[in-house]
């Protein structure tokens, strides 16, 4: 696969077969994507990759803590805030993904949403139906391993910069041996339960994690949000 194959041919992955990654495999992947270009060729971002056992204790507790979350935001004020802080299921990332997109951007990010539930035959009020599709971003949509990407927080920008290139690095890199892979700014939302199983400095702060695995056959994987033109990009002159 060359190149430009491989960018018109990577999709994000939301479904993945039962299947193991052979540790080789993975290692090679991670080898390919540590050749980016980084500032200062620092590569100011460290991984935590979770499979096995791991990877199925974090996805419990993520899962937990969602489906509580979710329990608790149907209720009235009070009791959402009582059951937020004593439940111990407010988020606790170390940044919040949960952006306010500018209105500029607000129409992209909802037709990209209402896309993917199409693709998946959910009603845009059926909110159960997204409730659940919501939930299987902390399933990791079945990836045998997800891996959980932090960044140097003294960097600021340029460690997420430097990180983002790692990450399409290693997206390509997947796809060459025919893996998938979904990044996630979803599993940011709570560190803790990443944190206590790895050894993390605490200047690295989780920016985002990625599944990773053998695509599945099922069509939400062929989902392809149309990308932007290049005159909607390139600036006009002055
Ligand atoms: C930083 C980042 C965060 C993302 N977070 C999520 C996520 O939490 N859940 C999800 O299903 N997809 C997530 N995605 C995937 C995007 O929705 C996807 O890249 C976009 O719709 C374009 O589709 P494509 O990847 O198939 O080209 C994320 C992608 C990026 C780059």
């Amino acid at each position: 696969m060359n190149v430009v194959d491989a960018l018109y041919h990577r999709r994000s992955i939301r479904q993945f077969e039962d299947r193991e990654i052979p540790p080789d495999v993975l290692e090679r992947v991670l080898d390919h994507a540590l050749q980016s270009p980084s500032g200062g060729n620092t590569q100011p971002y460290r991984i935590a990759v979770a499979t096995g056992q791991v990877r199925q204790e974090i996805r419990d507790e993520l899962c937990a803590k969602y489906d509580r979350a979710s329990q608790v935001k149907k209720m009235a004020l009070p009791l959402k805030l009582w059951h937020g802080v004593t439940g111990n299921i407010l988020p606790d990332g170390d940044y919040n993904p949960d952006v306010k997109y500018p209105q500029e951007l607000r129409e992209r990010k909802f037709d990209c949403g209402m896309g993917l539930y199409e693709t998946l035959g959910i009603e845009r009020k059926d909110y159960q139906a997204r409730d659940r599709q919501m939930r299987r971003n902390f399933e990791f949509f079945d990836a045998p391993a997800v891996i959980f990407v932090y960044i140097n927080k003294a960097l600021g920008v340029y460690s997420a910069l430097d990180a983002g290139i790692f990450l399409q690095s290693l997206m390509l890199a997947a796809q060459e041996e025919g893996l998938g892979t979904c990044p996630q700014g979803a599993l940011a939302v709570w560190g803790s339960p990443v944190r206590k199983r790895f050894n993390v400095d605490p200047d690295y702060k989780l920016i985002c994690g990625l599944s990773i695995g053998y695509p599945g056959g099922h069509a939400v994987n062929r989902y392809a949000p149309e990308k932007r033109s290049r005159d909607t990009v390139i600036l006009k002159p002055a």
